[in-house]
């Protein structure tokens, strides 16, 4: 009754929620595995294992605002097995989606009600159901929907304000949500849903930022995994810190100034995260196996925001998206650990984002780098290959081969896609580095259909090597990943 008359009295709704129409809108039912699915074309060998892809699918709808962060996470997999497809759609079953199951409606707090002294109001809720203990916030309210990783024997659905939840993936391509990941009660913080994986080593790096000092921790999980301690990362101030990056020595945090200020949320009725266009751009390298702070060396870059990066070519280098006014571009920044100087040039006038490699090369000398041209509201438009060994082409106002791209493939109007993984032919660095193929899905906006396409992405060609149409519509999502067939089997020994 408070929270109705909170929203009832401030909440305009008035307002679209752009988030929950068209494709963006979630799909009501889970599907079990289905089979057989129709191929045209061929899979290949190297795609026997489960291509899957997260993304926000509200159960329940919002009681007032909504955004695409905020929704329950919904994990859409293909079991690939000897040329044969087979699609599921799961929940991540998270605490916060059960609970709210239990109650039959929407009860946890959402990123797209912090705004004014409105979402100060909606904290005190959450905080009232609390301690009443109507809602049980001890296992976190995460939504698992943002982000997929495999490591140690477990398939990890992500959100950065959450720990990871453990998901098995089942012979027939079928998915169970296990349970939250604690590493034996070590993780005592946030997650963030862009850890790194070193091919070499077996180990995982990975963050978490928080609302108190030192604001970011740093963690590194053995192979075997096992979590090591904390190590604090001391920034000035709360921010949102979406990614990272590893090399082969270093770990690089992202200082943006994208600032988490609750109190001028309550007074100037603005956003919780509020982007102060006035600060630089902070970059800290620290030696990877570093057990403090002590060795951090901070870099200067002209004020901006970056969600994704990729590609480390080698200790100073850095590729990766800068997003000013939400528009991302391509740009390739430079560390001199000699110097202390930073720099940066850009590398792409348009739209481009969800930046992927060969993980067989995470932290090491790559040359290319996938990612996708996006539109004015974030629907994925095309598939583009970057050649970082070329220079950009002078005079372009838009993404199209020649220079650095060595590749597009554009989806065609009506046609949106998702973040494309790339699976090598033959894992490992031996063959060539982009021996391989691109696997995502697409949505025809025009029929209402939904399939995923497979690329050949050394030659990136108009000509898919595979469509595999789906029997429903898959919503527009965040990250994928695919989890091969030698990964899937190995789960069993965990
Ligand atoms: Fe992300």
């Amino acid at each position: 009754m408070v929270e109705k008359l909170i929203v009832k009295l401030m909440y305009d709704s008035s307002q679209p929620h752009h988030y929950l129409a068209g494709n963006f809108a979630p799909v009501i039912e889970e599907t079990p595995p289905t089979k057989d699915l129709n191929v045209i074309g061929h899979l290949p060998d190297c795609l026997n294992g489960e291509f899957v892809r997260v993304g926000p699918n509200p159960k329940f709808a919002p009681v007032a605002g909504y955004h695409w962060f905020d929704g329950d996470g919904m994990i859409h997999g293909m079991r690939i097995k000897d040329g044969k497809a087979t699609y599921v759609s799961r929940y991540v079953k998270t605490s916060r989606l059960k609970q709210e199951e239990y109650f039959g409606g929407a009860k946890f707090m959402k990123i797209g009600d912090l705004k004014g002294l409105f979402g100060l109001l909606m904290v005190y809720m959450q905080q009232l159901r609390a301690k009443l203990k109507i809602l049980d916030i001890s296992y976190g309210h995460g939504t698992g929907n943002t982000a997929l990783i495999y490591h140690h024997g477990k398939l990890l659905a992500l959100s950065e304000g959450d720990k990871p939840y453990v998901l098995k993936v089942l012979e027939d391509g079928d998915l169970q949500t296990v349970g939250l990941l604690d590493y034996d009660k070590r993780l005592k913080h946030s997650f963030t849903a862009h850890p790194k994986v070193d091919p070499f080593t077996g180990e995982m790096f990975t963050f978490g930022y928080l609302h108190d000092p030192p604001y970011v921790t740093y963690r590194v999980i053995s192979k075997d995994g096992f979590m090591h301690d904390p190590i604090p990362i001391t920034v000035p101030a709360p921010i949102m810190m979406h990614d990272f990056a590893i090399t082969e020595n270093y770990a690089i945090f992202m200082d943006l100034p994208l600032y988490f200020r609750p109190k001028e949320m309550v007074k100037e009725g603005k956003l919780i995260f509020s982007f102060d266009e006035t600060k630089k751009a902070r970059f800290g390298v620290l030696p990877r196996y570093a057990k403090d702070d002590l060795l951090i060396r901070w870099f200067e870059l002209p004020n901006c925001f970056i969600f994704h990066n990729a590609g480390i070519a080698d200790l100073l280098y850095l590729s990766r998206i800068t997003e000013v006014n939400l528009a991302p571009l391509w740009y390739e920044m430079r560390f001199n650990l000699k110097t202390g100087l930073a720099t940066q040039k850009k590398l792409s006038e348009s739209d481009v984002d969800f930046p992927r490699v060969n993980e067989s090369y995470t932290g090491r000398k790559q040359r290319y780098v996938y990612g996708t041209t996006l539109d004015s509201i974030v629907r994925v438009t095309g598939i583009v290959k970057f050649d970082l060994h070329a220079a950009p082409e002078v005079g372009k106002t838009k993404i199209e081969v020649g220079g650095n791209v060595q590749g597009l493939y554009d989806l065609g109007p009506g046609r949106f896609g998702s973040e494309a993984i790339f699976v090598p032919r033959v894992p490992g660095i031996t063959k060539e580095e982009d021996d391989g193929y691109l696997i995502f899905f697409v949505h025809d906006e025009i029929t209402g259909k939904s399939a995923i396409h497979v690329l050949d992405a050394k030659t990136m060609s108009s000509d898919p090597v595979a469509i595999v149409e789906l029997p429903h519509r898959v919503p527009y999502g965040f990250h994928a990943f695919f989890m091969t067939e030698e990964q899937l089997q190995e789960q069993a020994k965990f």
